[in-house]
């Protein structure tokens, strides 16, 4: 069965780039991101990973960890993140590859979590193998699955996407909200549609809450 949202993630211990982990106990009390690229020393992937270095800063702010796979051995892992590096220095970024990337050479963790794409016929090594697509998993303190976006080997994940993500996901769901197409962190959300006006308007003020058609109501979240 695939994995679907409200799922525990698997556990599972891997070699990575920072050592052997447990995946559970990594995670700690923390968010996770774990997210899959088809593989090292390819061109999308290194500007992905660039990315990911270089928002580490941001992740820590939303106290989430974030872990990268492929089919790959650490040993690759190590002398790829030389090149990741070398891109993320290009943008006048010193940022370093600090979080793990899971060795896959025995593909138990793409096969735990349904990384690979065996229908996409576009999606194969050089030795005719499917490798991962480019799924990424968010994971709250609970270790349930909250999130789940999977793109194709083509096209390149946009990561302050995950970071609105994380912040929709840390927000939303506590304060009984939903966020609304295009929200960044600091917008107006949706009230749910089966919260009576009167409670919502206890909860966050009267003259808070803007009215457009009685299902859709916008307010400012409460400060966090
Ligand atoms: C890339 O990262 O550029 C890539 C990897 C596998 C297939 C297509 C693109």
């Amino acid at each position: 069965m695939p994995l679907r949202l409200g799922n525990t993630a698997p556990n599972f211990t891997a070699n990575t780039t920072v050592g052997e982990i447990d995946f559970h106990k990594y995670l700690g009390d923390s968010w996770g991101v774990l997210f899959s690229h088809p593989a090292d020393f390819t061109p999308v992937c290194t500007t992905e990973l660039a990315e990911v270095a270089k928002l580490q800063g941001e992740f820590a702010k939303r106290n989430t960890k974030t872990l990268a796979y492929s089919c790959d051995s650490v040993e690759d892992h190590i002398k790829w993140s030389k090149d990741i590096e070398s891109y993320a220095a290009d943008s006048g970024c010193d940022a370093k590859v600090t979080f793990p990337i899971i060795e896959g050479t025995d593909r138990k963790v793409a096969e735990l979590y349904g990384m690979v794409d065996e229908m996409d016929e576009t999606n194969k090594n050089k030795a005719g193998m499917p490798m991962t697509v480019r799924s990424v998993f968010f994971i709250a303190p609970n270790k349930q699955i909250k999130c789940i976006i999977t793109y194709p080997a083509s096209t390149g994940r946009n990561f302050n996407e995950v970071l609105r993500i994380i912040d929709s996901l840390q927000m939303a769901p506590a304060q009984g909200l939903a966020t609304p197409v295009n929200w960044q962190k600091g917008d107006k959300a949706c009230v749910l549609p089966f919260v009576k006006t009167a409670d919502a308007e206890a909860k966050f003020g009267k003259d808070n809450i803007e009215h457009r058609f009685s299902y859709l109501r916008l307010t400012k979240p409460l400060e966090e």
